[in-house]
């Protein structure tokens, strides 16, 4: 049920309920990752406990989805037991009009991209203040690095014109560690002209493990917005 008052909660509980009432029966689903994802996990798990959906089992994309299927009744199964996923669903940092997306503000960009790749259908779960015109505009690029890889990349990440930062924790002392013990750059572009160029370039740079470039993997981006007071939901498919 959604009591939500604060604006961003509710554009992105309404968001995640009506991707989560897309949901049928006997299907496989990726499960995202972040505060969107997060309450997406919860309306699934209601949805099976009241009876209306039965049969799924999810893919998590994190420590954090997994925690929460677990919370929320969801069976889980691995990509070691199925040879396809259904449907996945999965916030964003920023989309582009292409439906190209940043990811990756949660550190789990790297298992996202494995999972939301491999998904038949992938939803995009934002409220609109995630739409942009160019990616890179208002967040910085997250890079998975092997840590003992950081200093040279982050010399090649300079090279293509960016500025990198070592992710650092709040509440920890030293940096963010991925769920896969690695290492989190955040690279500050003025915009990115090509992003399925930059993911390649900064894929290829030796020590890094994935970007939170997602090009062309999108399906449909479901944009929750407030419009005239009241939650309303738009799609680009
Ligand atoms: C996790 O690493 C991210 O890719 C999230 O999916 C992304 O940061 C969106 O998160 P919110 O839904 O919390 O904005």
């Amino acid at each position: 049920m959604i009591t939500e008052q604060d604006p961003t909660k509710l554009m992105k509980q309404q968001v995640a309920k009506a991707a989560a009432d897309r949901v049928t029966s006997g299907t496989i689903v990726g499960l995202g990752s972040g505060s969107t994802a997060a309450y997406m996990i919860q309306f699934l798990g209601e949805r099976l406990q009241s009876g209306q959906l039965q049969d799924i089992k999810g893919i998590p994309t994190s420590f954090q989805s997994t925690v929460l299927a677990r919370k929320y009744g969801i069976p889980l199964t691995t990509l070691d037991e199925v040879d396809q996923i259904d449907v996945a669903i999965d916030g964003a940092d920023e989309v582009d009009p292409q439906k190209n997306l940043i990811k990756g503000g949660g550190a789990a960009h790297t298992r996202e991209k494995i999972v939301d790749c491999l998904a038949e259908q992938f939803i995009v779960v934002v409220d609109s203040s995630k739409l942009v015109d160019k990616l890179g505009s208002t967040f910085l690029l997250p890079v998975e690095v092997i840590p003992t890889a950081v200093s040279p990349v982050m010399r090649a990440i300079a090279k293509l014109g960016g500025q990198p930062e070592l992710r650092m924790a709040v509440k920890k002392a030293g940096p963010v560690v991925t769920d896969q013990g690695n290492l989190v750059i955040d690279v500050k572009f003025d915009y990115i002209d090509n992003p399925g160029e930059m993911e390649k370039s900064l894929n290829n740079i030796p020590g890094v493990l994935e970007n939170g470039l997602f090009v062309g993997v999108a399906d449909i981006i479901l944009v929750g917005e407030i419009q005239d007071g009241q939650p309303i939901i738009k799609e680009i498919s």
